[in-house]
């Protein structure tokens, strides 16, 4: 069995990866992306961010976003959307616009009700704010906080649930997987949404890791707790595992652990729904165009041949 299969099979909704749109002319890459034995869920990586989505105010384009979209559903994958109101890939008119509170409110809001409604029930969940948290826990002063205030933060997910009552709505972030204050920060953003009244479904763990400094899988089960504690799920969203190049057997050998530790830590823990890798091959990886010198981060080689990670996630999956 692959890693879905193994995965579904021990009660999670699915094992995942992420896929960007210059990589759909690939066949070779293509055809593994599709094989639902190892992969039942799909995230666009660029496609459904705003500057692609909304590139100018209240003219939007789906092209992109829906050719991921229509891949998942002909290949009966669960689609992941990725995401709605982040400081990053944001288009200049939003960026390096002038704005009042209210004016602000009224875009955000425009996109989200334009956003959730075209992909209304198409999406098994939708990451509606992304990253919102310096690594002290405190707010990042993007322009969202910094025009509107963290009630942009509540606003967005009301909004959200608004449009689309059934989707799973996450709050998504990384360097939260593990104990401190950026976890105690994302605690706090659940409850400041709840305080609200306003529906959150899940937290979202990136885990963009490094080979050798993963935290241990007891580490993550605990984190993934209070999160769990507050009512709400967990997905481990963007997962990656990265090293200093170049690669070595003995790297190799602890990135197979590393995976492995942080797969089992999902599929302990009740509320985990499921595992997304952020690509599969390291090919495609975000890693070496963001991290000079590291990379092969995935659990396939470049040449797509399975690295021993994969064996390490599939053998914690209890698959063999
Ligand atoms: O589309 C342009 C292309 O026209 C241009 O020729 C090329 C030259 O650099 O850039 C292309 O845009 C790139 C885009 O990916 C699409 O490939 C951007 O430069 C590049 O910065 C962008 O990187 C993406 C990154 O988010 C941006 O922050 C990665 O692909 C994407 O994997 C990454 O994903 C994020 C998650 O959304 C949130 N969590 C962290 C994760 C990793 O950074």
């Amino acid at each position: 069995a692959g890693l879905n299969t193994a995965a579904v099979a021990k009660g999670q909704l699915y094992f995942g990866t992420a896929t960007d749109n210059p990589e759909l002319t690939d066949t070779s890459y293509v055809t593994q992306l599709s094989n639902t034995d190892d992969f039942g869920q799909l995230t666009p990586g660029n496609s459904q961010k705003w500057d692609t989505i909304e590139p100018s105010q209240n003219t939007f384009s789906y092209t992109k976003g829906d050719a991921i979209a229509n891949l998942a559903e002909a290949n009966g994958q669960k689609l992941r959307c990725h995401n709605l109101v982040w400081h990053s890939q944001l288009p200049s008119w939003v960026s390096s616009g002038t704005w009042t509170n209210a004016t602000l409110l009224a875009a955000m809001k425009n996109h989200i009700t334009n956003v959730v409604t075209h992909y209304k029930g198409r999406c098994y969940a939708w990451d509606v704010v992304n990253e919102a948290l310096n690594e002290d826990g405190s707010y990042r002063e993007s322009i969202w906080y910094t025009t509107i205030g963290p009630a942009y933060i509540p606003i967005a997910f009301a909004t959200a649930a608004a449009a689309d009552p059934d989707v799973k709505l996450y709050y998504n972030d990384y360097n939260i997987e593990y104990s401190g204050s950026k976890a105690t920060g994302a605690q706090n953003i659940v409850k400041l949404i709840q305080s609200y009244g306003a529906k959150i479904d899940g937290v979202g763990l990136q885990a963009h890791f490094i080979v050798g400094s993963t935290p241990s899988q007891s580490a993550q089960a605990s984190t993934m707790a209070g999160y769990t504690n507050l009512g709400v799920e967990v997905a481990i969203t963007e997962l990656d595992i990265r090293m200093t190049l170049p690669s070595t057997d003995a790297l190799l050998a602890q990135q197979k652990t590393d995976y492995s530790n942080t797969v089992a830590a999902c599929l302990a823990t009740k509320g985990c729904v499921g595992v997304t890798i952020w690509d599969w091959t390291d090919k495609y990886s975000w890693v070496p165009n963001t991290f000079s010198g590291q990379g092969a981060a995935c659990p396939w080689d470049e040449n797509y041949a399975k690295k021993p990670a994969y064996t390490g996630i599939l053998t914690a999956l209890g698959g063999t």
